[in-house]
């Protein structure tokens, strides 16, 4: 979308705090020549318009028609091509064909399908030097999560493996699986991946109020720089929400 100063409006604010240290991350990638990305599990285009923005070609794969539809409406909004075709992880190959892809965009779907076929599935769409950007739901964030609501029996539940689902976008009843930061790495290094880094996303976010970033002016850009501060160190992982890898 063009704003009145006829400046393209991004599909998000740049400093989002959820998800600044993802882009940051994706900002190497993202900042060359145009190329070719699938997001597997894209849903409504969050991060799929965005990368489209920046003039890469974008196809998003998803079994959601209520998602497909939403990232085509918000891809129109904001004046960009993106191919969204309904599917699942499991057939990506057979939708956007072998070593077709330069960048993998896999973020928060590792936690409702089999982790190690999907990501097999992603290492085959890869084009060689192409890279994979993982985004999962970090466990031990979890576990204080609940704790800290009083939910005591769900914590410990949490503390050592899969939990029933509530999430939007994962079948309710269906197991959820959280990673802790050394498990995901493991798994995409099994499945044939070299990982690059390893970043902590949404250490802080989720336990600062909303209230107190409207009130404070200047308070979501000290929370974007805090988080963006923690990223890269290693203590501060198993505080955060999710981590992202990147892996070639
Ligand atoms: C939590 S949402 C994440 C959406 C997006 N990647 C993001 O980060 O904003 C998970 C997405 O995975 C999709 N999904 C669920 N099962 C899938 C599967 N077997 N193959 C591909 N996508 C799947 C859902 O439809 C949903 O859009």
């Amino acid at each position: 979308m063009v704003d009145k100063t006829g400046t393209a409006r991004p599909a998000e604010r740049p400093g989002s705090v959820r998800t600044a240290v993802v882009w940051d991350a994706l900002g190497p990638i993202l900042s060359g020549d145009p190329c070719d990305v699938v997001d597997i599990g894209g849903g409504t285009g969050g991060f799929a318009v965005r990368v489209a923005q920046a003039g890469h070609r974008v196809s998003v794969v998803d079994p959601s028609p209520d998602a497909l539809a939403a990232l085509a409406r918000r891809a129109r909004e904001f004046g960009v091509e993106v191919a969204g075709h309904q599917g699942d992880v499991s057939g990506l190959v057979d939708v956007v064909g072998p070593d077709s892809a330069d960048l993998v965009l896999c973020h928060g779907l590792l936690e409702v399908v089999d982790a190690a076929e999907a990501l097999a599935a992603i290492r085959a769409v890869l084009r060689p030097g192409g890279t994979a950007s993982i985004l999962v739901a970090q466990r031990h964030a979890a576990v204080v999560a609940r704790a800290m609501a009083g939910h005591l029996h769900q914590a410990l539940a949490l503390l050592d493996g899969d939990e029933t689902s509530e999430r939007v976008g994962a079948r309710a009843g269906r197991p959820t699986r959280r990673f802790t930061a050394d498990e995901i790495s493991g798994l995409v290094e099994q499945a044939g991946f070299t990982v690059r880094a390893v970043h902590a996303v949404r250490v802080f976010t989720d336990l600062v109020p909303g209230s107190l970033l409207d009130q404070e002016p200047g308070a979501a850009a000290a929370l974007v720089d805090l988080e963006r501060a923690v990223a890269d160190r290693s203590e501060y992982l198993p505080l955060a929400t999710q981590v992202h890898l990147l892996a070639t």
